[in-house]
């Protein structure tokens, strides 16, 4: 039957992926006409020496750099509200964030904040970011958020402990630096969790309701690239060549999810997430098979598709849901996964809690099954 293409747009930031690219950090800085660069990074990220080469690139160009470190694992309302309150004093003009997820979504809503002089919890949901904020470059040393490329920020409201999206089109940086080889620096369990997080963007943006033919594809190669490489890094994260494929289909995942959305793994990993503070990848690495099972009788011709892929196949044969959750664990127990929610301490009586904010949080709205409260409270009891 004829079916006619559905109108979808797709948004992207300037990519220039390769070994080395960070490189060029300096160089665009100026083509945006950066004279004061607010540069935004982590602890860790400063320990691996990373922030530092890409600040001494900007100094070659004779750049002014401030530099912001304070930000946290999950990143908090109160490092969003510091940081803007520093790119303000010290008059800065372009944006560049180092990290994982974490410092990009922090950069992000820092660069939203200053422009719309607001609260970021004001930002809050679809659409909310009035004016763009300043440029921004973006040098990602994870392969699995791809905050650098989306149209996402999620930052932690410590106060409640949940926490919430920022979806705009506003978000999406300038330019991403995507150089596989700042990934060689993540510890394995790092490689792994970031790596489940892409793995679970690919999945969602795959069976999501706003899925088009642009995110499917990239959807599928992500998933055939990460299956088939992410526990190959893993088992030698010093082998560049398997940290490039790693960090390619993390891209492609991340093209899919910021144009398709994503589901209810992420609606429930963000509600855990703001809750205990555990990372993001870990949270995902849980719930995946939880809502692959929940989801599978809607579109299993897509979860087929899906399995295909990790095989590296491009057969859509239906071997069913068993055979797609026993293809998951395979992959997770070959990361050293420990599946289980109450290994990280989550007790019966946090449901009702985590439920409510997993129901509240948006990227459900595109998951192929409706999920209500019930629903959703019965998938973490089955994850525990
Ligand atoms: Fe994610």
């Amino acid at each position: 039957m004829y079916e006619q293409f559905p109108v979808r747009k797709f948004v992207a930031p300037e990519i220039i992926l390769g070994n080395g690219s960070r490189s060029l950090v300096g160089q665009y800085a100026k083509t945006l006409h950066g004279r004061n660069v607010f540069l935004v990074s982590d602890p860790g990220i400063l320990r691996a020496g990373w922030a530092g080469e890409v600040r001494d690139e900007l100094e070659r160009q004779d750049i002014h750099v401030v530099l912001f470190d304070k930000v946290s694992p999950n990143p908090r309302t109160s490092e969003v509200a510091k940081g803007s309150q520093e790119y303000q004093e010290n008059e800065c003009d372009l944006l560049v964030a180092v990290g994982g997820g974490s410092p990009m979504d922090c950069a992000k809503a820092i660069g939203a904040v200053v422009t719309n002089r607001c609260h970021v919890l004001d930002l809050e949901g679809v659409d909310e970011v009035t004016v763009p904020g300043p440029p921004m470059i973006c040098v990602p040393t994870t392969a699995g958020s791809s905050a650098d490329v989306s149209q996402f920020a999620i930052i932690s409201d410590e106060n409640k402990r949940r926490k919430f999206g920022i979806i705009s089109k506003a978000m999406v940086p300038d330019v991403s630096l995507i150089d596989p080889e700042v990934t060689l620096t993540m510890p394995p369990n790092l490689t792994a969790e970031t790596g489940i997080d892409a793995l679970s963007h690919a999945f969602e943006s795959y069976v999501s309701n706003a899925s088009s033919n642009m995110t499917d594809m990239y959807a599928l190669e992500a998933t055939k690239m990460i299956a088939r490489y992410l526990p190959q890094a893993y088992e030698e994260p010093a082998e560049l060549r398997f940290r490039e494929k790693v960090m390619l289909g993390s891209m492609y995942a991340g093209l899919a999810f910021s144009n398709a959305s994503l589901g209810l793994v992420h609606s429930m990993a963000h509600s855990l997430g703001g809750y205990l503070d555990h990372s993001h990848g870990e949270c995902n690495a849980k719930l995946l098979e939880v809502v692959v099972a929940f989801n599978h009788s809607t579109v299993p011709e897509r979860y087929s598709a899906l399995e295909a892929a990790m095989d590296g196949s491009s057969s859509c044969t239906t071997r069913g849901l068993e055979s797609l959750r026993s293809r998951l664990r395979e992959l997770t127990d070959s990361l050293d996964m420990d599946p289980g929610l109450s290994k990280m301490g989550v007790r019966e009586e946090d449901i009702p809690y985590l439920t409510e904010n997993a129901y509240n949080d948006a990227c459900h709205v595109t998951n192929p099954r409706p999920a209500y409260r019930e629903d959703i409270a019965r998938l973490f009891h089955e994850a525990l």
